[in-house]
């Protein structure tokens, strides 16, 4: 089943989970996401960055909505921080269910005239978007963010979706994008998100989904989270996987006997996100 953010989100926040988001770079990753999430019975978000699909090509999300179209479980086709209208128009041409458009870094005025006019030709067409308030941190990860971390205010939350009419907001409260370096600790803003949270009507995503405290993740739900994005969490154990079968079998080179080891490996950590976000299931909310 092929969703909009929008619907598929209105029910996690009714019901307390959250989905997961997850960037998908290759068809190993969504072929294996696919078969533990319709295992799972789980919603789930799948999304590409404009560098992945710049990788990957417009023919590989034909492939996506395959997938999506055919599966028992809802499933939301993503851009993941869209920086231009090409980037979004691009989305929108291959099919894709929603789009974020991240002009965090700009100006707040500029912040909103791009989202605005990115909400007026996505929802002629049925997609969500969703925008970006504050800047994520960065962990060296290509899915960018600022060194110093700007955590979202409240007032100006209320005020941007108000004026922009997004489906859902991304919010800064202690993440960062990538895998934190040892010795960096982050933190979740439980009490900014409540704030934020008592502000507005749509549900919140919390991007830089790996590597934070679980319980802090968890509670956030409690407080409007309805999407987490999650990436490094996922590729660092793909891809550690596929390093050692092939430093363990050096004459190795079928691709479908160096990457099954990697594929469940990848399904363990599906498996414990979607219980992490209480997601196991959940499909049945949707029938
Ligand atoms: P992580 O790599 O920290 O999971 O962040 C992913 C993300 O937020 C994509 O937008």
């Amino acid at each position: 089943m092929l969703y909009n953010m929008k619907d598929l989100l209105k029910v996690a926040n009714e019901h307390q989970f959250a989905v997961p988001a997850f960037n998908i770079s290759s068809f190993d990753m969504l072929k294996s996401i696919m078969e533990e999430v319709e295992n799972l019975n789980a919603p789930v978000i799948l999304e590409i960055h404009p560098d992945e699909i710049e990788y990957l090509g417009n023919d590989f999300v034909s492939i996506v909505r395959s997938y999506a179209l055919n599966s028992k479980v809802p499933v939301v086709i993503h851009l993941d921080h869209g920086a231009t209208l090409y980037d979004v128009t691009r989305a929108i041409r291959n099919g894709y269910t929603s789009v974020m458009i991240d002009a965090s870094t700009k100006s707040y005025e500029d912040n909103i005239e791009i989202t605005k006019k990115v909400v007026e030709y996505a929802h002629y067409v049925g997609v969500s978007v969703e925008a970006e308030l504050g800047t994520i941190g960065n962990n060296g990860s290509a899915e960018g963010g600022t060194n110093e971390i700007i955590y979202t205010d409240p007032d100006q939350a209320e005020h941007f979706v108000k004026e922009t009419n997004i489906d859902t907001l991304a919010v800064a409260i202690g993440t960062s994008h990538g895998l934190y370096p040892k010795g960096k600790q982050p933190k979740l803003n439980i009490d900014l998100l409540k704030e934020i949270h008592s502000r507005l009507s749509i549900p919140i995503v919390l991007h830089g989904g790996s590597g934070n405290p679980d319980n802090e993740v968890q509670e956030s739900i409690l407080h409007g989270v309805g999407k987490v994005n999650l990436s490094s969490d996922l590729k660092s154990v793909f891809f550690e996987e596929v390093r050692q079968t092939l430093i363990d079998n050096k004459n190795m080179y079928e691709p479908n006997e160096v990457y099954p080891k990697a594929n469940s490996k990848l399904k363990e950590v599906v498996k414990y996100k979607m219980n992490l976000l209480n997601t196991v299931g959940k499909s049945s909310l949707y029938i």
